[in-house]
């Protein structure tokens, strides 16, 4: 299994970084399987498996609930928990007990939190408590609301000048590694280059040390629309959607159970059975 030091020489050694979100057993297992280089159960899982329509629902629970099925399917990959919408501004001291949750019960290696400003005085108390912490910098979904939607950040001199500063103090605090969201290309890298932590980058172009996608839109799983960073590699809606179909076709055609798919009792059996 990978530790933190592993990416931080990932990135000295310029060897890209992949990472994918996963949400329970079955896909943890699989992501393991394929060889990714760490896990994050996201928050996103409030949208992309639990049906609403932002991350501000998700429970400190419910993220618990999660890690802990992530944990039991991928028992041998770094996971990265998301520490949900507000579960961490309230007080260092909340934020040290909700990370304690995490990777206590869940089982998480580490925790990500979104934000700079307030937030990197918590990055700093969880660090020195011994939870290794990611940032999450640009667009930060929790804050949608706050930022007007979910839009590229990040594209004026002005505002790329200060996410420079936030990613070097989010490194200063002890932040082992920052997740850079829906920021251009070219901010993508300058961060990358400004840091000596690695840098996963989600719609912020190639220039980061690192790569993640939500697992559910990357094989377009139970997803409709996707946003324009994401690349889909499978199509797992079409195949779930065709298997379900052929099994209601075959039960209502009587095909499906046939003999194959069946149990049979010996006529010794049967002759008894009927007197
Ligand atoms: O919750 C999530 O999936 C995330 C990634 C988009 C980085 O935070
Ligand atoms: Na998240």
């Amino acid at each position: 299994m990978k530790k933190v030091t592993d990416f931080q020489q990932m990135k000295q050694a310029k060897e890209k970084i992949a990472m994918v979100t996963a949400y329970d057993f079955p896909q943890a297992k699989l992501a393991e399987q394929a060889e990714v280089d760490l896990l994050l159960v996201g928050d996103s899982l409030g949208m992309v498996v639990l049906g609403y329509d932002s991350t501000v629902p998700v429970t400190l629970n419910d993220m618990v609930h999660h890690t802990k099925a992530v944990k039991r399917g991928a028992n041998h990959t770094f996971i990265v928990a998301d520490l949900p919408f507000m579960t961490y501004h309230t007080s260092k001291v909340e934020a040290m007990k909700s990370a304690a949750m995490l990777m206590q019960e869940g089982g998480a290696h580490a925790v990500k939190v979104e934000g700079g400003g307030e937030v990197i005085e918590t990055i700093r108390a969880l660090t020195t408590a011994g939870v290794p912490v990611m940032g999450h910098l640009g667009l930060t979904p929790q804050t949608a609301g706050v930022l007007g939607g979910y839009k590229v950040q990040g594209k004026t001199a002005e505002a790329a000048t200060s996410l420079v500063e936030e990613a070097k103090k989010c490194e200063e605090a002890g932040a082992f590694a920052l997740v850079l969201e829906c920021i251009p290309q070219q901010l993508g890298q300058i961060v990358t280059e400004s840091i000596s932590i690695p840098t996963i980058g989600i719609g912020a172009g190639s220039g980061t040390d690192g790569q993640v996608l939500v697992l559910h839109d990357l094989v377009n799983f139970g997803v409709d629309r996707v946003a324009k960073f994401v690349k889909q590699y499978s199509n797992v809606n079409h195949t779930i959607e065709t298997g379900i179909r052929e099994y209601i076709k075959d039960v209502k055609q009587g095909t499906f159970p046939d003999d194959h798919y069946s149990f049979t009792m010996n006529e010794a059996e049967l002759d008894l059975l009927y007197g």
